[in-house]
Order: C-alpha cells, then structure tokens, then sequence
C-alpha cells in the first residue's frame, strides 16, 4: 500500500507546475469511446486513476500507446460491452462509462460501484435521466444492463446538481436522436473540459457552466488532439501545503478561475496571495488565522475536494474554525488521525469544530481516502518530528508527483512502496 515519512519543520520555497486534471481526464478517456478513431491527450496526469481507466478501456477493445508524453487512444474496435467487474470495484468513477459505452453500443452492462469511504454515493440520478431518453435499465445481481434501439434525446431536470450524473447524460447525448436539455447541471470547470473536448470531436453542445446544458445529437464524431487543463485541486492543495508548513511559492499551469473559493479562503487565513496569468503566488503568515464557517458547496462554492486540506491548515490556527461537510455524508475520517497527531477537533454528523492548537507532532497515521490521504501529509509537514502516513496508494490515485514536488520545495519527504 506504501507510505510516506515526513520529517516535519521545513517551509516550502521555490516554484512547481501543477499537474493535469484528474477529474476532467477520466471523462474525457470515457469520452473516447464514442470516438471511432484515435484521441491524442498532453497534459495526461500519470495518476492511479487514469491508468485504472485505461485498463478498462483497453478491456473493451481500446489500444492504448504513450508517445513520450502524449497518450494515444484507439478506439475504432469497441468488442465488449460488458466493463470488467474488477475494475469498477478498484474505481468508483468508471461508471462514467456507463454513458459512453451505451452511446457507442446502444448497450452497456457494468457492476454496482456502491459506496465508497466517503459516502454511500449512489446513481439513481444517473439511471433516473438515461430512462427518460428511451433507455431499458435492468437492476440485478449486483449489475446494471442499459440498452435501447435508439438513445432519445429529452428534457431532463437533474434534483442535484451532481458532476456524474451531468456527465453521464452530456456522453449519452452526443450521439442520440434529437435534443437533450439538462435542467439543475453541475457547473464544476470539469463539465466545461467535457463540453469543450466532445465540440472539438464534433458533439453539438453548449451551456456548460451554466446550469443549463442542451445537446443536439449528431451521427459521428472525429478524431481529436487535446491539452488536459490543470487540476484544480492539486493546485489548491499544494497551496494548503504552503499555509500549513509555512515558506513562499510559485504555482505554474494553474487555472486561477476554477480557484476562486479556495484563494477567498486561504487569503482569509492569513496568506498573502498574487494571481497572475496562468501562475500564483503564495506566501504564509507566521499563524494562520481562524475561519468561521467554512460550508463545502457544488461549485463555485467552495469544494468538498479541498475540505481536509484546509482542515490540516486550520487545526493550528489562532482561534476556533467551523466547517459544515454538505456534499458526502462520511468524509471525515482524516479526523481521527488528525486528533491523533494532536489537533482539537469535535464532530457532530457533519459539522466540524476545530480549535487551533499551537503545533501538531508527527504521528504514524492512516489515509483512508484520496484527499484525507493528501491532507495528512501537509499535516506531517507543518508537525514536530516524524509522521508516516501510510496507504499512500490511495493518493496515488490523483497526485502525480506529491513527495517529488514537495522535495524540491525544501520538504523532507519520501516515498517507501512497503
Ligand atoms: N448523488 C446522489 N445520487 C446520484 C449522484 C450523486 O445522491 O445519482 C449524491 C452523492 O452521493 C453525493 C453528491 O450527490 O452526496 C455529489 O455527488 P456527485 O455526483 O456530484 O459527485 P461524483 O460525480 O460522484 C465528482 C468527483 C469527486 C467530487 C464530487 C463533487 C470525479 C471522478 N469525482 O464525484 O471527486 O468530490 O464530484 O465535486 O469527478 C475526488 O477527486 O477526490 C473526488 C471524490
């Protein structure tokens, strides 16, 4: 599962470049599928994630090549459409596939994804829309069979706004008969990437970022090159790192728009913060300061991605912080190990009262998610002493280069795969 071991008390100084979007490439690799010919990719993140969904993509017929940096896929033979069992359990978000392999195949069958350390996460807005446009939907033994002659487009109103659901609909669309308009869409920057990738394929779609999405189907697409954007939570992350382990830095290939909560935030506690083009500056204080509330919101609210990360911020601030987890009903578990290495925190179902205690000590602790996993280690960088943060695997899944970035930052940090 690997670890990290952190020897806290280091700033950070100097300039990184932040990664490719995890949660806009996993749609997009999905997307592909509806793509009878080849899609080239740059700014490909070399994350867990992506190599989980290439395995499934390859599974289905897929030929997948990297060209140095570039990933190239092939996705003229689709001979299956059945997604491996194996892999949905390994990745929640494959059954992003569930919209493309039914727009390609008229058919698609995947297992139950279920819950996650996060939440229970179910998809009935999913399958609620997909059997609005003319879609059979077969719930047994664990999987779920989608088919139809003919996807038909509709008006569909979402009762959440979720990112999935939003996606899996806009990759059901791109090649029905008619129109599909969504009503309540998600409005995260990575629905936008969507709109933009399938436009450039050749997908008639527009309103992304907007709560109103409308696709008119077309017959075919074509092949596609394109530059991942930067991922916004790696980028907020690593500001978090700097409040948290103190020191000055450069963040290059960042989006600065898709940032704006995060920045509100981070600028609250007491960073001093300069946006320029496609770079920011951040510079921490000697003592963070205490935020009131901070309430996780689909966005442009602040994001529930970045809600343990600014919790390792503020567990040392100066004062008494609140945040209100509104999005996932269990994602706190990095609290316990927080607490462990000293912090004062109090949860009560989805509130979280933190007081701000001078310093915390380096601990062995245990990720049990992606980005509870990340949050501790900037725990462990702004700590007294030794932290090991073990199950690294689950922040393999969307850091590229965390211990490497970090180190070059002035962090002592390393990675060890037992
Ligand atoms: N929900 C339902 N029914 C549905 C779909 C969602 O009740 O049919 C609920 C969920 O249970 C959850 C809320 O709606 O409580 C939000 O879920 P949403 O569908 O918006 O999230 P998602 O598509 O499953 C994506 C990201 C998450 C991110 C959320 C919210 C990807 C691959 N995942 O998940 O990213 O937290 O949107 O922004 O894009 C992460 O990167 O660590 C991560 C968890």
């Amino acid at each position: 599962m690997g670890k990290y071991i952190i020897e806290g008390g280091y700033s950070l100084s100097g300039e990184i470049k932040v990664q490719g979007s995890k949660n806009a490439v996993l749609p997009l690799l999905a997307a592909t599928v509806l793509n009878e010919g080849k899609t080239y990719f740059h700014n490909c993140p070399k994350i867990l994630d992506v190599y989980n969904m290439l395995n499934i993509l390859t599974a289905i017929g897929c030929t997948i090549k990297w060209d140095k940096d570039v990933l190239i896929i092939d996705s003229s033979n689709i001979t299956t459409h059945i997604i491996p069992e194996k892999y949905v359990q390994m990745m929640r978000s494959s059954i992003i596939l569930l919209g493309s392999v039914l727009g390609r195949l008229k058919t698609v069958k995947i297992s139950f994804p279920g819950g996650c350390s996060i939440g229970t996460r179910p998809i009935d807005l999913h399958l609620k829309a997909l059997k609005q446009m003319n879609v059979d939907i077969k719930d047994r033994h664990g999987f779920i069979e989608c088919s139809t002659n003919e996807i038909i487009g509709n008006k569909v109103s979402l009762d959440y706004p979720s990112v999935g659901a939003t996606e899996n609909i806009m990759l059901t669309a791109v090649l029905s008969e008619g129109i599909t308009t969504i009503n309540n869409a998600a409005k995260e920057p990575e629905i936008v990437e969507l709109q933009e990738f399938l436009c450039k394929m050749g997908a008639k779609i527009e309103g992304a970022g907007t709560d109103t999405i409308i696709i008119k189907g077309v017959n075919k697409l074509n092949s596609v090159e394109y530059r991942i954007m930067p991922d916004r939570i790696v980028a907020g992350t690593y500001m978090c790192a700097v409040a948290a382990a103190g020191g000055e830095v450069l963040l290059k290939d960042v989006c600065k728009e898709h940032l704006n909560s995060t920045i509100t935030k981070i600028n609250e506690m007491g960073c001093f913060i300069k946006e320029f083009e496609d770079s920011i500056l951040i510079k921490a204080p000697e003592r963070l300061k205490s935020l009131d509330l901070i309430r996780t919101q689909p966005y442009p609210g602040f994001p529930t991605d970045m809600q343990a990360q600014l919790m390792s911020c503020l567990v040392t601030a100066d004062g008494t912080s609140i945040i209100a987890e509104t999005i996932f009903e269990s994602r706190y578990k990095h609290v316990a190990e927080l607490v462990r290495m000293g912090a004062d925190i109090i949860i009560d179902g989805r509130i979280a009262v933190l007081k701000g205690v001078n310093r915390l000590n380096g601990a062995e602790v245990f990720a049990e998610d992606l980005r509870g996993g990340a949050a501790l280690v900037l725990a462990g960088l702004g700590a007294e002493g030794k932290t090991i943060v073990n199950n690294a695997s689950h922040i393999l899944r969307g850091y590229e280069n965390l211990e490497k970035d970090l180190s070059l930052l002035g962090a002592n940090i390393k990675y060890s795969s037992d």
